[in-house]
Parts: structure tokens; C-alpha cells; sequence
């Protein structure tokens, strides 16, 4: 019986750090789960969110379809990965830990999922880039992860096809 706690923590105490690790991130990263984010987003924590860049180019605005941009979903190797958020081209290649085949945000590489972004979602079915239908704190949620991707990875382009409704 006792085993069974000391198992059952020992396998919940990692889950739980990373879990809060995500949720106190850098002062201007989204709140993924809105309801436990910190009510004191200007302290300053330890995050294992990476810090905003000082080196970032020049944003580009070389249209991509989004066809274009399915090239770019990490599994050929010789190409860069892009996620597009609002139609702008990220590209993410240095964090092909985390965009790569099989890895967590993959779902989001070679295309535009601002929906799911918004919504906090990892569903295939939500990283589509309609975001009109989503309610005023997932469009802020949205806007957030925009901002955070600004600050940390270089513009490539600009999706020319996005749905009337949510071009500009
Ligand atoms: C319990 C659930 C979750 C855990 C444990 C978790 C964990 C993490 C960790 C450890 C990182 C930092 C990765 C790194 O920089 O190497 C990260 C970043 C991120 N997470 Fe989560 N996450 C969770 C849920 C979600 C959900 C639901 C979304 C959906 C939008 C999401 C989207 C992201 C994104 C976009 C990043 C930024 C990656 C980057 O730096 O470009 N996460 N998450």
C-alpha cells in the first residue's frame, strides 16, 4: 500500500513541475490555461520558456499559400519549419525540439493554427486558421502567442490564401 503512494507521487511530481513550469512563464508569454495563470505576471520566476531574442532580422513578406507551407512542417530535413500565426511565417527551425516530427507543438508546423493557439488546443482538428469564431480571451490568448513568437523567431512571410474573414 505504502509503495503504491511513494510510486503514485513519484510519478506525479513531474507531471505537476512541468505543468506549473508552463503556467509561470516569461512575463509576456500566454496564459495556456488561463484559469491558474499567476496573478502577478510582472514577478519575475524561473521559466523554462526561452527568453526573448536581441537578434532577430528584418521581418520579411514573401507570400506563401498555404499549400506553400505544408513543405515546411519539419519532415524533410533539408527545409526550414515555419509556423504561421495571423498569416505571419515564423521560422522555428532552431526549435525542432519542440516542432519537429512527433514532437509536442509539431501540430502547428506547416501551417496556419491560430485557432488552436488560441483555444490552447493540441487537437489536429483546431490548428486550422480561422480564429474569428473564438471568444475575446482566446482571441487575447491568440494575440499573446503572436507577440511571444515576435520576440523570438524571424518573419519569413506572409500567408496570401488565409479565409476572407480573418485576412488582411
Ligand atoms: C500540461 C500541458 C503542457 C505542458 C506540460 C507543456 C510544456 C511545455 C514546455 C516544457 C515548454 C517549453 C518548451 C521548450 O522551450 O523547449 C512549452 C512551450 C510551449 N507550449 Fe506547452 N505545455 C503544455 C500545454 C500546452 C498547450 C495545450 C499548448 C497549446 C497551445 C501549448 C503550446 C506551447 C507553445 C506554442 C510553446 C512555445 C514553444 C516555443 O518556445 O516556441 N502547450 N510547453
Amino acid at each position: 500500500m505504502l509503495s503504491k503512494v511513494i510510486y503514485g507521487i513519484a510519478l506525479a511530481l513531474p507531471l505537476l513541475f512541468l505543468f506549473r513550469r508552463h503556467n509561470t512563464p516569461p512575463a509576456d508569454a500566454p496564459a495556456t490555461q488561463p484559469t491558474i495563470q499567476s496573478e502577478k505576471p510582472q514577478e519575475k520566476r524561473a521559466t523554462i520558456m526561452q527568453p526573448p531574442r536581441d537578434d532577430l532580422q528584418p521581418p520579411k513578406d514573401g507570400p506563401f499559400t498555404l499549400e506553400q507551407l505544408q513543405q515546411y512542417d519539419g519532415s524533410d530535413p533539408s527545409k526550414p519549419i515555419y509556423v504561421s500565426i495571423k498569416g505571419d511565417v515564423f521560422d522555428v527551425t532552431r526549435k525542432a525540439d519542440v516542432y519537429g516530427p512527433g514532437k509536442s507543438y509539431n501540430i502547428f508546423a506547416g501551417k496556419d493554427g491560430s485557432k488552436g493557439l488560441g483555444m490552447s488546443s493540441l487537437k489536429v482538428e483546431d490548428a486550422v486558421p480561422d480564429w474569428s469564431g473564438l471568444p475575446d480571451n482566446e482571441k487575447k490568448v491568440l494575440d499573446d502567442w503572436h507577440s511571444f513568437f515576435s520576440k523570438r523567431y524571424n518573419v519569413v512571410g506572409r500567408v496570401v490564401d488565409l479565409p476572407d474573414i480573418v485576412a488582411r
